[in-house]
This record gives structure tokens, sequence and C-alpha cells, in this order.
């Protein structure tokens, strides 16, 4: 028996997702929710899903769904978690949790009371070279990290909107701070400026800050800085985290990890698709109930979130922000 799994959303990453999960024969997509009859149609056709549906609460009344795919902008989450909890079904959903933290706490503490499955995409836990970062970094003591989220600006209209995608820290630079927890413990202490030189200037109703930087301390005594721009032209850009050990540097970036020690240099290319990792530890947890595959749960995604809305709350208040 295939797996009954709805989605919700017809955007850039809805598409991402019904590729992946196509491939598979053990689900099938039976059903789609999207902002308008026409766009969930015109998804359905595209991606042979029986289904489509505007609204989700006939969605829920019309199909038995064994999990949901979340996979809306920053500003529309909240009714479709809350639904998936009352019902008890699972959910993936993308990051980040919404554009401010009083939501997912209330969805967290909604998910805690039910005991339910969730899924979050920090999708690079799931690659090899975060893996042997963070086995590198249990060798060898660590003194500070930087990051870096250096980029074009996203052009659908959402993301320029401080309200609708909750700015480009929140949104985009949240992969590097959720790498750095991952491999490196918690944060308890935020502190951030953030600025606008360039895209207000260029597009209209553009309320996103478009370069920052934050501050973090970790509760090892770490510290990281992590900078952002989405100033860049298409095309050129940098992500990427480099830590100083005792040891030496190791460097990270998106197609792989650098441990430079003083006599000898090593390299390890990425090998795993980690969108296709994070869809198989999912989907293995609803089959087998065993979510110990699954690197990023709401409750620990909620840590990510908890970080990236101080660094806001921080940027504007001017002062360093404490976690507890
Ligand atoms: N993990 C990653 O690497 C990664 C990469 C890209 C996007 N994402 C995340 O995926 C999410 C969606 O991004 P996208 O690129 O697909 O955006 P998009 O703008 O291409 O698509 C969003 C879709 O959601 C629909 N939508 C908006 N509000 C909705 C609502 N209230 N209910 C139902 N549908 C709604 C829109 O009509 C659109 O079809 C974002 O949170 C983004 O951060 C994650």
């Amino acid at each position: 028996m295939k797996l009954r799994i709805g989605m919700i959303g017809s955007g850039g990453f809805s598409k991402m997702h019904a590729k992946l999960l196509a491939e598979r024969d053990d689900v099938q997509i039976v059903a789609v929710c999207g902002t308008s009859k026409a766009k969930a149609e015109a998804f359905a056709m595209a991606w042979e899903i029986p289904s489509s549906y505007e609204s989700f609460s006939e969605m829920l009344d019309g199909e038995s769904l064994d999990a949901v795919y979340i996979l809306v902008p920053p500003m529309s989450h909240g009714e479709y978690e809350m639904k998936l909890i009352e019902r008890g079904i699972p959910f993936f959903v993308e990051k980040p949790l919404g554009v401010d933290i009083e939501l997912p706490q209330q969805i967290r503490t909604a998910i805690q009371q039910k005991s339910l499955l969730t899924s979050v995409g920090y999708h690079f836990r799931y690659t090899d070279t975060v893996g042997t970062m963070k086995q590198w970094l249990c060798e060898q003591p660590l003194g500070m990290m930087t990051g870096q989220w250096m980029g074009s600006m996203p052009q659908v209209a959402w993301w320029r909107d401080q309200a609708r995608s909750g700015g480009q820290f929140i949104e985009q630079s949240t992969h590097i701070v959720d790498i750095m927890r991952y491999c490196a413990g918690e944060i308890d202490e935020v502190y951030a400026m953030y600025s606008q030189q360039v895209m207000h200037k260029q597009f209209e109703g553009v309320t996103v800050p478009d370069v920052g930087t934050v501050t973090l301390k970790f509760k090892s005594g770490v510290i990281a800085n992590i900078s952002n721009t989405c100033v860049l032209p298409n095309g050129v850009g940098k992500v990427g985290i480099t830590c100083y050990t005792q040891d030496g540097i190791l460097e990270w970036d998106t197609e792989r990890v650098t441990r430079i020690e003083a006599h000898q240099t090593t390299v390890r290319n990425k090998q795993v698709d980690p969108y296709r990792a994070e869809n198989e530890a999912f989907i293995h947890a609803l089959k087998t109930g065993d979510t110990g595959r699954i690197l990023s749960d709401y409750e620990d995604a909620f840590k990510t979130q908890q970080v990236t809305v101080a660094a806001w709350e921080s940027a504007k208040s001017g002062l360093p922000i404490r976690l507890s």
C-alpha cells in the first residue's frame, strides 16, 4: 500500500518535492491545495495528482491522508499546521517555521501535546559533508566560526517584504544558523546589525535589509559571526562556514568540506543529495514509526527560529538578546 500524501503550495519548492516523491514507488501525492483552484489544478495536472483543492479544510475532509507536505512562504503558516495537529496527521514543513516566534511557539506546544511526527526542511543536515564537519569538530576543540550567505535577491514578491518573508536572515541564513547549531551546540546570545544599501533603490516595495551581520555566542563559549547580503547580481555568490579549531581550519561550502592542517589538507566532496535523504528519512518514519533518521523535527527547528528571530529583534533595538 502506498502512503497517501497531501501537498500545500504549488510554487518552486513544491515542484522539487513533487519530483522526488514521484520517483518513489511507496508514496503517492493524492491531493494538492493551492491559493487558487486554477493553480492547484495546473499543478495537479503537471504531476498527475488525482485531486486539487483551494480550501485546505475541504482537502482534509475529502481525503484520507497519511502525511502532508507544507510548502508555503513564511507568512502563510499557522492554519495548516494547527488543523493537521488537530487531526493527528504527520507533516513535513519547509523552513523557516514562520516570520516570528509567537506562532511557531503555539504550533510547537500543540505538537508536543499530541507527540506528532514532524520533519522540517533543514536539508543541509542530510549532506554528508555537514556530517563530516560535525564529526571532525568532535575530534578538535573549536574556537570560533564565521559563516555567510551572500547572494542575490530572489524575485518572488513575498521575499522582499519583511512582513511576509521575515528577511534574509530568517528566510535564508537560517540554514547557516541551523548547521552551526547542529555541529556546535546551542546558542545563548545574539547581536545583529542590518542595513538597506542597494536593493530598495532598485525595486519597489523592498522592506528587507540587504546587508547584515550577526554575532552569536554559544553555550560552550564558542563565538560565531554570520554575515549575509542579497545585493549581488545573479550567478555570483558565496555560502559557507569556516571553523577555526585547535588543529586548523575546516571550510564547508555547498559542494565540499576541507580540513586544513599545518602539513596536510583533506577534501571531501559532497556525495549525498540532501533533499532525497530528508524525504527518505521522513517516509521511513511514516512507514515504520522510527524517527531516528529525521535530523530536524519541529522541536529542533524551533530553536533555530528563536535565534533568527532574536537577530531581527536585536537589529531593531540595537541591543544584544539573551536566549534562555
Ligand atoms: N530548503 C530549501 O533549500 C528551500 C529552498 C527553496 C524554498 N524553500 C522554502 O519553501 C517555501 C516555499 O518556497 P517556494 O520557493 O516554493 O516559493 P514560491 O513563491 O515559488 O511558491 C510558494 C507557493 O505557495 C503558495 N502560497 C502562498 N501562500 C499560500 C497559502 N497561504 N496557502 C497555500 N499556498 C500558498 C503560492 O501561491 C505559491 O504557489 C519557503 O518557505 C521557502 O523558504 C526551501
